[in-house]
Formats: structure tokens, C-alpha cells, sequence
């Protein structure tokens, strides 16, 4: 009764509707009232219409495990009919309630962010990045000719699978450190690290089992066709972005011209690839790779981008990713 009391505009319940928090970002305006529930009945506005959306907010209240904020049920619609963008794709009403199926994607998306948990980076960073990942996840699956060309991916070899998450979850986290704070630009960068082997699909199976010191010539020509492969797969799909096509036909890129498949130097790279192209290479020696089957530590994967690999990536890129492990606990 006293919260009633204490506050007459609460609105009721059943009134409310549930949105997963991944779906709303810091410096965004809100497009209705913003609610958080903190009980059965009790919801607070936080943001109104039309101010900017601030997460650090809602984590001012940790202690109520907020996973959804909430909007009027009857303004849901109206937001809805806006439309929403993820990495610049719109979703349209119709395709939304597919952000609740829980697909194969999810699954593995869950092992990923479970797995970087361990790794114990600064919680900020760490939740930024989840936020990012997921609202990309959605993307997907309410994508079908995307969340199908993923689960393509998973029928050949599941770490392929699972590395394109790791690196769709790291890449953005990269890029915050670097100061790029546009959400778009962070969900660009997190869907292209997840679509950035895709071209693997198309190469001979035996090819990507085999390490690569074991192929032989003519492999290792069909193995270095993948990023372009990747690069025509997305271009026939209409909608999408330029700059996720360039991150995954540049990935195996580096600064010095030693990449592939064009030997591009950094000042000749996408911005975005720089980014997802260390993050790869980062992945695959903290969670294991077919060249890399024993996983090692941050610090030693850091360690073994300088020493062994000569540090062929774009300088602040590495640098950035050198304060992520510094401020980790393994850089504790
Ligand atoms: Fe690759
Ligand atoms: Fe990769």
C-alpha cells in the first residue's frame, strides 16, 4: 500500500512488457518510458521517451538481476512500428518474435560468454561486450537466410562454430578499448566476426582439418580462397553492410602486406578488419585452434603475437588488447 502511496504512477503488470536488456544500448534515445521491475509489482521509471538510454544505470541495481527492461505494453507497439536496427539491418515488426526462439546459436553463444567469464576481464568490459553479442545473436535469428548460413557453418565443424563467437564477442570489447563507442559500429564488428569464416563452408573438409604447415601447395591456394569466398556468400544477400563484407574478406589480412588473399598494409585495410584480424588470431590461441591445438594464457597468447608472429597487427589495436589483458585478473 505505502508504495502505491508513495508512488501513485506505477503502472500495473499486467500493463507491462519484457524486453531482454541486450536490445537497448547506452547513448540511444528511448523511444517510450523505460521502466525497471524491482518486484512482482513494483516498476521505476528510468528513462523517459526521447531522453538518452544510460546502462550504467541499470546497473545501479545489480542486486534484482535485471535481465529485461520494461515498456507500456501499448507503447511496445508504437516503438515497434519504428522499426529496430542491429549493425544497421532493420528488423521489422513482423520478424521480431523471433528474438525469443532460442536456436543452436544461442547455445553456443552461451558457452562462448560462459568460457570468457573465466578469463576474468573487467566486469564493464565483459558486459558491454555480452550486450553487443547478444543483440547480434538476435539479428541472426531473426535473420533466417543468416541464421541458416550460420548453421551451415556448425554442420561442417562446431569449433569453426564456436571460434566465429568467440571472436563476434571479443572484436567489439577490442573496439570499445579503442574508444569507438557508436553502437552500430560495435554491432558491425560483432557481426562480422561472427560471419567471418563463413566462406569455410565451401572449402573440402579434409582442407580444415589438417593443420596448415601439413597442406600441401594446392591446398593451401584453396584454404587462402575462404575470405573472398566469404566476401561473394554475403554480397549475394542484399542487405548486408558493406563494412561487415570487408571484415570478413580481410581478416587474414595484417599491417606489414603479409596477409591474404591481397597483402594489403594496414593503411589499406577497413578499419573494422584491423580489429576482428587480431582478434582471430587472439582467439585461436586462447581457446585452442587446429594450429594452435594447446590453448595458452592471455598473456602468453600476447607474447606469442610479438615474439613468434613479429606483431603483424595495426599497433593500437594490440595495444588496446594489451591493457584488456593488463586490466584482466590474469594481468593482475
Ligand atoms: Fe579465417
Ligand atoms: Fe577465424
Amino acid at each position: 500500500m505505502r508504495d502505491n502511496w508513495y508512488m501513485p504512477e506505477t503502472p500495473k503488470a499486467e500493463d507491462m512488457l519484457g524486453i531482454p536488456i541486450s536490445n537497448f544500448f547506452s547513448g540511444v534515445k528511448a523511444e517510450a518510458d523505460i521502466y525497471i521491475r524491482l518486484s512482482e509489482t513494483k516498476f521505476i521509471l528510468l528513462f523517459h521517451m526521447g531522453s538518452l538510454i544510460d546502462m550504467k544505470q541499470v546497473k545501479k541495481y545489480a542486486e534484482y538481476n535485471i535481465k529485461e527492461l520494461y515498456v507500456i505494453k501499448t507503447a511496445y507497439n508504437k516503438m515497434l512500428s519504428k522499426q529496430v536496427s542491429v549493425a544497421g539491418m532493420i528488423i521489422d515488426s513482423k520478424e521480431v518474435p523471433a528474438l525469443k526462439k532460442v536456436s543452436i546459436i544461442n547455445r553456443v553463444a552461451d558457452g562462448v560468454y560462459n568460457a570468457f567469464s573465466k578469463k576474468g576481464f573487467e566486469e564493464e568490459a565483459f558486459e558491454n561486450a555480452k550486450n553487443i553479442s547478444e543483440s547480434v545473436v538476435n539479428l541472426v535469428n531473426a535473420k533466417p537466410d543468416l541464421a541458416k548460413l550460420m548453421e551451415s557453418l556448425n554442420g561442417i565443424d562446431d569449433e569453426i562454430f564456436k571460434h566465429s563467437m568467440a571472436v563476434s564477442f571479443m572484436a567489439p570489447m577490442l573496439a570499445k578499448k579503442l574508444e569507438w563507442n557508436r553502437p552500430d559500429t560495435l554491432q558491425k564488428i560483432s557481426l562480422g566476426g561472427l560471419l567471418h569464416d563463413i566462406g569455410k563452408r565451401e572449402l573440402d573438409p579434409k582442407i580444415l582439418k589438417k593443420q596448415r604447415s601439413d597442406l600441401t601447395y594446392e591446398e593451401m591456394c584453396d584454404y587462402e580462397t575462404h575470405p573472398f569466398r566469404g566476401m561473394e556468400i554475403l554480397s549475394s544477400m542484399n542487405s548486408v553492410p558493406q563494412d561487415v563484407i570487408a571484415i570478413v574478406y580481410e581478416h587474414h589480412e595484417n599491417s606489414i602486406g603479409q596477409g591474404f588473399p591481397r597483402r594489403l598494409w594496414d593503411v589499406k585495410m577497413h578499419p573494422m578488419a584491423r580489429v576482428v584480424a587480431l582478434t582471430n588470431v587472439f582467439c585461436e590461441l586462447i581457446f585452442g585452434s587446429i594450429n594452435h591445438p594447446e590453448p595458452v594464457s592471455m598473456k602468453e597468447a600476447l607474447h606469442h603475437i610479438e615474439t613468434v608472429m613479429g606483431q603483424p597487427f595495426n599497433k593500437q589495436a594490440f595495444q588496446a588488447l594489451k591493457e584488456l589483458v593488463e586490466e584482466s585478473n590474469e594481468g593482475a
